[in-house]
């Protein structure tokens, strides 16, 4: 499989091209600010682009959504509960069929209702629900640092330490991780009960 991992904009976002090496079709993920960029990177990679895959609504990843349908005819996928425009909805557990790939829809609610990370072949796409050494904000609009619990210690958590993570911003002191390392050494995944982790949440 192809996976490109491509910053964009000025908020440290990360934008990414899922491709299926037999079919050459393949999805992006969160495309904002630099459109052409990553369509050039896709016409650079032979990739016919089927789908644009939202891991949360928050402007910063999905400004591009529009263009990128204009362009390409792409069908835009994202979690049932999200409030924007959408072709295809998706629940936890879910897969999407990308040629020959098969992306696994895992619902990760706590940073906003409707967020999703994306498992395929070995790697998470975490969004903005675990970053390198950080977690996603849950002080915002439809954030909940009780949802965040579940979403990071009962789902993230419970994948092969061995899954390679790929965050939705560039905040830590590398691009991308593993299950394993976050698990070893960052802050927010020490182990906490609820309660704890949701008073440290709470904390600035
Ligand atoms: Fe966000």
């Amino acid at each position: 499989m192809i996976l490109k991992q491509i910053p964009v904009g000025t908020f440290q976002n990360f934008a990414y091209i899922i491709g299926d090496d037999k079919t050459k079709l393949c999805a992006i993920v969160d495309p904002a600010w630099e459109v052409d960029r990553l369509l050039d990177q896709c016409k650079e990679l032979g990739l016919t682009v089927s789908f644009v895959l939202n891991t949360h609504s928050h402007h910063d990843h999905v400004e591009g959504n529009d263009a990128v349908v204009r362009r390409t005819g792409a069908k835009i996928v994202a979690h049932e509960k999200s409030p924007l425009k959408k072709d295809i909805q998706v629940k936890d557990g879910d897969s999407i069929s990308i040629g020959s790939l098969k992306v696994k829809v895992i619902h990760t609610p706590g940073h906003c209702p409707d967020h999703i990370c994306l498992l395929v072949d070995g790697n998470v796409l975490t969004g903005d629900t675990l970053f390198v050494g950080e977690c996603g904000r849950t002080d915002l609009q439809g954030a909940s640092a009780s949802e965040m619990y579940g979403s990071l210690f009962n789902k993230l958590m419970t994948l092969d330490d061995a899954t390679k993570v790929y965050p939705g911003h560039d905040y830590g002191n590398k691009p991308s991780s593993s299950i394993g390392e976050e698990r070893r050494t960052n802050y927010t995944l020490k182990p906490r009960t609820k309660e704890e982790f949701i008073n440290f949440m709470a904390q600035p």
